[in-house]
């Protein structure tokens, strides 16, 4: 077991898009991804089990001696983070945080959008939450003057199935990004509001105009955590920088280790656990 590493938490797959990043950023430091792939995909799931789902696995990798955790997921963190980080974290665990994955791509969006018109891409919960419109609206500074949506709720079995490259996978991809566009015709930057959308980036380039900027996590993720660790001494020097990083996942190991090698470019040695 690693001493006090970054928890990294995703639904399956998808955050490992997120943990590429953080370990390009923060090479230094440990890090325990998790992967609840025998439960995957949250996004079609209601509140209460996305927030059941998601505080058993930071409550788990809080006995891992995880300081910190991130959420690397939109799903669990637009239906379970507010939650975790205002009711549950003061009364069980008031020295641990626990961040995710909007604010800091609503605040880039606010940095980088041109006229105002955003578009987000998420699975059926992160879009029915309505977390991006609430959060753009908050946090954009007057910046951000429309945002639509479009849930995309075969993208991430389809990911998870590794059907990346097929053709079934860009008749989806296609048919979702033509909604998208036609509910804004002024679109100038899109979201991709899903950890796991990273991995279909060549399937949605060949959809999405030029003039659009998309906006995938990790990166913002990463650069926002480099600042939030130099605002944070207390946590900082919680963590432990062995440059070690360990993969759990709550399926079958070998499947795991298939994967997220495809994903990461590196060979992963998981471990299976139970939540
Ligand atoms: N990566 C998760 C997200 O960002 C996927 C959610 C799911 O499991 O459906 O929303």
């Amino acid at each position: 077991m690693i001493d006090s590493p970054i928890g990294v938490f995703d639904s399956g797959y998808g955050g490992l898009t997120v943990l590429k990043e953080l370990v390009k950023k923060l090479p230094q430091y440990d890090f325990l991804y998790l992967g609840d792939n025998a439960r995957t995909p949250y996004g079609t799931r209601s509140f209460r089990v996305v927030y059941d789902y998601t505080w058993q696995a930071v409550k788990y990798l809080f006995s891992q001696n995880c300081p910190l955790v991130i959420i690397a997921c939109n799903t669990a963190s637009a239906k379970a983070l507010r939650n975790i980080q205002q009711l549950d974290l003061p009364k069980i665990a008031p020295g641990r945080r626990v961040l995710g994955v909007i604010r800091p791509s609503v605040e880039k969006v606010a940095e980088i959008t041109r006229n105002g018109h955003v578009g987000v891409l998420g699975t059926p919960g992160t879009v029915l939450s309505e977390s991006y419109p609430i959060e753009l609206e908050k946090w954009s500074e007057g910046k951000v003057k429309s945002t639509v949506q479009e849930a995309c709720p075969l993208w991430v079995p389809l990911v998870e199935n590794n059907e990346i490259d097929s053709e079934g996978t860009e008749y989806f991809v296609r048919k979702n990004i033509n909604n998208i566009l036609k509910k804004d015709k002024k679109l100038d930057t899109l979201i991709l509001g899903c950890t796991h959308y990273p991995l279909l980036i060549h399937q949605i380039r060949k959809f999405v105009p030029k003039k659009i900027q998309i906006l995938e996590q990790g990166q913002i993720v990463a650069e926002k955590l480099v600042d939030y660790l130099k605002r944070h001494p207390e946590m900082e020097q919680k963590l432990s920088k062995t440059g070690k990083i360990e993969f759990q996942t709550t399926e079958s190991a070998d499947n795991f280790n298939e994967k997220a090698a495809l994903f990461l470019g590196q060979k992963v040695e998981a471990e299976t656990i139970h939540l």
